[in-house]
């Protein structure tokens, strides 16, 4: 009997979960899609820049799909989108058109709020932008209020803080901008809307998140300071883009499931290959490595301006941790992975200073807590994380991913371990960042052939 089913005749997809009754290891070697990140700031630099950007291993979830119409309707000329090779025709700083329609910008944030940057700054202009129904729950305050302190003029829902969105296009004025959340959503909307003018656009955050913007805006030519002490990135206006090649590494927020996967399931060892391992992402890594699992990094290399290796790793017992502080921007997506590590780790697991995940997607404290705890696990909600206390055998049972993608693919690793079947409802919302999770899961699984 396969380990993994797939009801595709339904609109909403379901997951059927069996692990044999003498457990699964996961073994082998596989490899990941890009990074979703990177993949979303290749297309949008590769748009405004002048020339041509070649992208090799763009991520085609659905996600960096809605940032390539968007910028097509912008105007950009962008290939068919396939991993080996994407061209973008960049159009040039300030040559962002009017389209006739609205821009929508499906499940994205990091789509809507970047975009929003580059838009506000484009003088004579007006856009208007929507998303899904998550997406359009989602808060855009926090890049409204940085972009109207540099003159933009942002109209939306809820006193100016929900999408849809309208947008007249102005010329703009550098500040510098203190953030109050530590989000690189936030810091490179600014950034964006600095390129076109004149003078110095700073951003200070409260801790460090993802530096992607800043490396990539750098290798596209512009003239870019970041001072790690303060945490504060200062960039000199008006910036000249030119189009690159850009290589992307794998989404180490991908790479997070298998992690978690094979250091949970005894007798796994597997090899993950291609993995970004920026420092301002691996807090992954750290908290497993606290925890105690065994995972090593081989091939160590850097390509295309972001360190890439592969990263070994073998089953081993954990031990629940706190994590919390400065960590958790460098983690803030593999919350929901991390939490089914901690479900199998002997001892509670505390995740604090996690408000932000209230946010994101879904509600990812809430749905963890609730659909954890439907699996049997000990879960508290707390308001800023969670307290998850580890050691109890989990057991099949029926869960929903609430259309967030990192919650399906979270709770379909959770249930590898689990007695039992467990089915999974709306679990097509993985193709956002991870079009083939299931397939290879299936085959990890030995569901193949
Ligand atoms: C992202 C930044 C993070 C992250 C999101 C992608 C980015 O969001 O959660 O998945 O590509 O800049 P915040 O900046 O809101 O923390």
């Amino acid at each position: 009997m396969p380990v993994i089913s797939l009801d595709a005749a339904l609109p909403s997809q379901q997951l059927s979960v069996t692990p044999p009754r003498d457990g699964l290891a996961l073994r082998g070697r596989i490899q990941i899609p890009g990074d979703k990140s990177i993949s979303h700031r290749a297309l949008m630099l590769g748009a405004v820049a002048e020339g041509e950007t070649v992208i090799q291993g763009l991520l085609l979830g659905e996600d960096p799909r809605s940032t390539a119409r968007c910028f097509q309707a912008l105007g950009a000329e962008i290939s068919e989108l396939n991993a080996e090779k994407v061209i973008v025709k960049g159009i040039g700083l300030g040559n962002l058109q009017e389209p006739g329609d609205i821009l929508d910008a499906g499940n994205s944030g990091t789509t809507l709020r970047l975009m929003l940057g580059l838009l506000a700054a484009q003088p004579g202009c007006f856009f208007s932008l929507t998303g899904d129904q998550s997406l359009r729950s989602r808060p855009m305050s926090r890049v409204i209020a940085p972009l109207e302190k540099m003159g933009a003029q942002i109209w939306g829902r809820r006193q100016n803080s929900l999408a849809p969105l309208a947008v007249q296009g102005q010329v703009l004025k550098p500040i510098h901008y203190i953030s109050p959340i530590a989000s690189a959503q936030v810091k490179s909307c600014v950034l964006l809307a600095g390129l076109n003018i004149p003078g110095e656009t700073q951003v200070t955050e409260p801790a460090l998140s993802r530096d992607h913007s800043e490396r990539m805006l750098k290798a596209f030519g512009a003239d870019l300071t970041v001072d790690p002490e303060t945490r504060s990135v200062c960039l000199r206006g008006p910036a000249r883009l030119r189009g690159q090649a850009v290589t992307v590494p794998g989404d180490i927020s991908s790479a997070a499931f298998w992690l978690v996967a094979a250091a949970i399931l005894p007798g796994s060892d597997l090899l993950i290959e291609n993995v970004g391992v920026n420092p301002t992402r691996t807090g992954v890594l750290e908290a497993l490595a606290a925890m105690g699992a065994d995972i090593t990094q081989e091939n160590q290399r850097e390509v295309a301006g972001e360190p890439v290796a592969d990263l070994r790793v073998k089953a081993g017992p954990l031990n629940g941790v706190t994590l919390g502080g400065d960590l958790i921007p460098r983690l803030i997506d593999e919350i929901p992975i991390l939490a089914v590590a901690a479900a199998y780790a002997q001892g509670t697991t505390r995740i604090e200073d996690a408000a932000e995940l209230r946010v994101k997607e879904s509600d990812r404290l809430a749905v963890m807590a609730r659909e954890l705890s439907a699996l049997g696990a000990q879960v508290t909600e707390l308001p800023d994380g969670l307290d998850i206390t580890g050691g109890t055998p989990l057991r099949g049972g029926a869960v929903d991913s609430y259309t967030d993608h990192r919650i399906a693919m979270s709770l379909a690793i959770a249930a590898l371990g689990a007695q039992g079947q467990t089915v999974l409802s709306q679990a097509e919302a993985a193709s956002i960042s991870y079009p083939d999770f299931f397939a290879t899961l299936a085959r990890l699984c030995g569901d193949e052939g």
